[in-house]
């Protein structure tokens, strides 16, 4: 695994930004251990349908509180009441707010130490979203808005799990300048490329032909990560939404989801419909998938052996670094990258096929 230090990126070891932890779906009374960002997690799902996100060691003595099957905790179903989890081990009792909030054999004070660190747990689109930062702060921006989310006309999504990859997540996004793979690696060149930075945002629009499309058609899409973590990209037949979600597990080693939400002729979608959203959804998903065979085997890039053909793989670079730095540098190094980048000599915008 290569490490955030050998690509140089900043002296956080992982960015700044909203990621994707868990599925919707797979939170519940049970609580469920995570791994992301080096750290163990517990995730579940309160009585409330509240979701919370905490560390995973229990303050008393270590005790991880999602890895028990057989303590009574468990087996009497104590070990979420209300939004609050039970430690298997002495049954010591926290809040959402990782707080401790009873010991069972103890009526004296609490001690101030016996709590336990929570994390944000943002639950959107089907998914649980954290904000990890190393400086520990509120976020510095939002996670971007899916209109069509809601839209009864749009079949929803769920969530397809790719696995692990070990590539450091730089190379996941190179993605965003990578022109010239179209091509060769999705059988889709492009006929236009442009890139564009607007601060914690960056933009890929491309358009071209696909070779399972029917000559002169085009496949056009807006494409964009919010932050580090999550990328929406747009097919300008306003048919589809894609998402892709990466996080960091250990320092080089990430986490993949992807899902597509399609537009369906029927309000609300038919049975019918559902499953021709799931059918596209594999097809994109089998799409994504070249691109995960291709990280899985490849060598480190600390340095791309950059062409005047290729895409600015060196400003997204550059972009991608002010998750890694302090947020007061943040704004400094947006005004190097924000703007419209271009591979010179080729189109920058629409143009149809021939
Ligand atoms: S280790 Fe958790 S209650 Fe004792
Ligand atoms: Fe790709």
């Amino acid at each position: 695994m290569a490490r955030t230090q050998e690509y140089d990126l900043g002296p956080h070891t992982f960015p700044r930004g909203w990621f994707m932890v868990a599925d919707a779906d797979e939170v519940t009374r049970t609580p469920k251990a995570l791994r992301y960002f080096g750290q163990d997690l517990v995730i579940y799902r309160g009585e409330s349908g509240r979701v919370v996100l905490m560390d995973a060691y229990c303050p008393h003595m270590g005790t991880h509180l999602a890895k028990n099957t057989t303590s009574f905790v468990i087996q009497d179903n104590t070990h979420v009441e209300g939004d609050n989890i039970r430690c298997p081990y002495h049954a010591w009792r926290f809040g959402p707010d990782g707080v401790c909030n009873q010991i069972p054999y103890f009526n004296g004070p609490i001690p101030k130490a016996a709590r336990i660190r929570t994390w944000k747990a943002v639950e959107k689109y089907g998914v649980i979203f954290t904000w990890h930062d190393p400086e520990g702060a509120e976020p510095d921006f939002e996670l971007p808005v899916i209109a069509e989310w809601d839209d009864p006309a749009w079949v929803q999504w769920k969530m397809d799990h790719l696995g692990q990859v070990p590539i450091h997540p730089v190379e996941i996004l190179d993605n965003m300048a990578d022109m010239g793979h179209l091509g060769p690696t999705h059988g889709a060149p492009a006929l236009y490329f442009r890139n564009e930075f607007r601060d914690h945002v960056v933009y890929q629009y491309q358009g071209g032909t696909h070779r399972f499309l029917e000559p002169g058609a085009m496949l056009e899409t807006e494409t964009w990560y919010t932050g580090p973590g999550v990328l929406l990209s747009r097919y300008m037949d306003s048919q589809s939404l894609m998402i892709i979600t990466h996080t960091p597990v250990e320092d080089g080693l990430v986490q993949a989801w992807t899902a597509l939400l399609v537009r369906s002729s029927n309000a609300p979608p038919t049975e019918q419909d559902i499953s021709t959203a799931r059918a596209y959804q594999a097809e994109s998903t089998r799409a994504f998938a070249q691109d995960f065979e291709i990280w899985t085997n490849k060598a480190p890039c600390f340095q791309v052996l950059q062409i005047p053909a290729d895409g600015p793989y060196n400003k997204v670079r550059a972009w991608y670094k002010q998750f890694y730095h302090p947020r007061a540098l943040a704004k400094t190094m947006q005004e190097q990258v924000n703007g419209s980048h271009t591979i010179r000599g080729f189109p920058d915008a629409r143009v149809s096929a021939a």
